[in-house]
């Protein structure tokens, strides 16, 4: 066959020496892994760059040989780039696909390149690599949804909104507060990234199949070539780790509840009913049915994608749960989960950035249910305790007296006459209408990360200086 391999029913060209027959069509479907793997071809010929590198460094190979190798990869490295490369099933994996057609195309050569080298250590290296280089994007992204968070916050730094607990109105917050408990989220979720890159940054390569190998070779050359901050300490573990996958699902995990988290509020605010927002066209649909509507579709997507993300992260914690030391082909599953996560968490975070981006704020639809649902009772206790020196708990049940009244009056606090809040508590005058205004209750607040809107620049401006 034109890209080397023997056909159906000849043994394995690459491991078959002991073996008189070839697979069953069952047993090639369900061991090949060429249909996902296929995405690591660039690690894994920078990877075998690095490693014929090194081999003739130490005397291993030749150089000549080294010099056809590489050549030979580069060569493979743009069929592929350009769609010119045919992957074969029957040869497995990108490992095997690649070192077939390096066989092709420089002849016996290729066969050193294999030497001091195991596919157990090569698709580590080639995983770690792409995981690595997927960690980096995810790091961009959520810087870039934090900065749009941030324009928000500092747009709407006064703007108020009501504040929730249980979905039932609170106190009184602004929307830029708000925004702000999600770039601490993220910036938590990158702060992880970050960590998970540096947990990983150890090279794989020359672990071989299990055990290390005989021939002199060069590890820290090769964890040096390839980015790493030097090579893993246990060859055994090499083989057999795939915290670095599991890390990276973890922290893909934890984002992907966040962005639910918000995305459910973007389709709550977003109802008639709520009205604090208007997503933009752009991030929405309409229906086929019902002319009227306007459907955050983007935003439902995105609080759904977290059902595959944290999927996949279950599913390789299952596989790798009892797998004895060390490789065994459980491990082969492993990059079909992490490639689902990665690409969909991406796609993820860059909708919630456009959203937010995008969308209007109604503040006065915000301010005006700020106001409702006696979100300034806490305020008003907080006034007896300040201004009449009642214990709080005292404070607490004559509070409750008056919000009983308004409610019976069907009025807000605000509403109550000085004569009327009096008959509750005598010590009440008229200086406690300046702290029932949402304004005054939100400016009020301005302990270390209080909703106070000089708190919340101060948090925005600590926030920008770190992104
Ligand atoms: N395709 C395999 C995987 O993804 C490569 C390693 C195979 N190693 C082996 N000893 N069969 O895990």
């Amino acid at each position: 066959m034109a890209d080397g391999t023997k056909d159906a029913g000849s043994s394995n060209q690459m491991w078959g020496g002991r073996f008189a027959s070839g697979p069953d069509a069952i047993m090639e479907e369900i061991n090949a892994s060429i249909g996902f793997d296929k995405k690591l071809y660039a690690q894994d010929i920078r990877g075998s760059i690095a490693h014929a590198t090194m081999l003739a460094k130490q005397g291993i190979i030749s150089v000549e040989d080294k010099d056809k190798i590489v050549e030979g990869l580069n060569t493979i490295l743009s069929e592929i780039r350009e769609g010119r490369f045919e992957f074969s099933r029957k040869l497995e994996d990108i490992h095997m696909n690649i070192e077939a057609r390096l066989a092709a195309l420089i002849g016996p050569a290729a066969g050193r390149l294999h030497t001091a080298r195991s596919r157990n250590d090569q698709v580590a290296l080639d995983f770690r690599l792409w995981v690595k280089e997927e960690m980096g994007k995810t790091e961009a992204a959520l810087t870039d949804l934090i900065n749009a968070l941030l324009d928000k916050a500092e747009e709407h730094a006064d703007t108020v909104m009501p504040g929730f607990t249980h979905l039932q109105t609170a106190q009184p917050v602004t929307f830029g507060h708000h925004c702000m408990a999600y770039v601490e989220m993220f910036g938590r979720d990158r702060a992880r990234v970050r960590h998970a890159i540096e947990h990983m940054d150890e090279s794989p390569i020359g672990a071989a199949a299990l055990a290390g190998t005989g021939f002199a070779i060069d590890r820290h050359m090769t964890a040096e070539a390839l980015g790493f901050r030097g090579p893993t300490r246990n060859s055994i573990d090499t083989v057999s780790d795939r915290d670095f996958a599991l890390e990276f699902l973890s922290v893909a995990s934890i984002c992907a509840v966040h962005l639910s988290r918000f995305a459910e509020e973007i389709v709550i605010w977003s109802t008639p009913q709520f009205g604090f927002i208007r997503l933009s066209d752009a991030f929405s649909t309409g229906s086929s049915i019902m002319p009227q509507k306007k459907n955050p579709d983007a935003a439902e997507l995105v609080r759904a994608k977290t059902g595959r993300i944290n999927g996949s992260l279950i599913a390789l914690l299952t596989v790798m749960k009892g797998l004895p030391l060390a490789y065994s082909k459980d491990m082969q599953e492993d990059k079909e989960q992490v490639f689902d996560a990665a690409e969909n968490l991406e796609l993820a975070v860059a909708a919630m950035a456009g959203m937010v981006r995008d969308m209007t704020v109604r503040a006065d639809r915000m301010r005006a249910a700020a106001g409702s649902g006696f979100s300034t009772a806490t305020d008003l206790a907080d006034w007896l305790v300040r201004e009449a020196g009642l214990p709080f708990r005292d404070a607490h049940h004559v509070t409750g007296r008056a919000v009983a009244m308004a409610e019976a009056k069907g009025c807000d606090l605000a509403d109550l006459s000085l004569e009327e809040l009096q008959s509750i508590h005598a010590s009440i005058t008229d200086k406690v209408f300046d702290v029932l205004s949402v304004d005054a209750s939100v400016a009020s607040r301005t302990s270390f990360g209080g909703t106070a809107p000089s708190e919340v620049r101060k948090q925005i401006a600590w926030w920008r200086g770190r992104n």
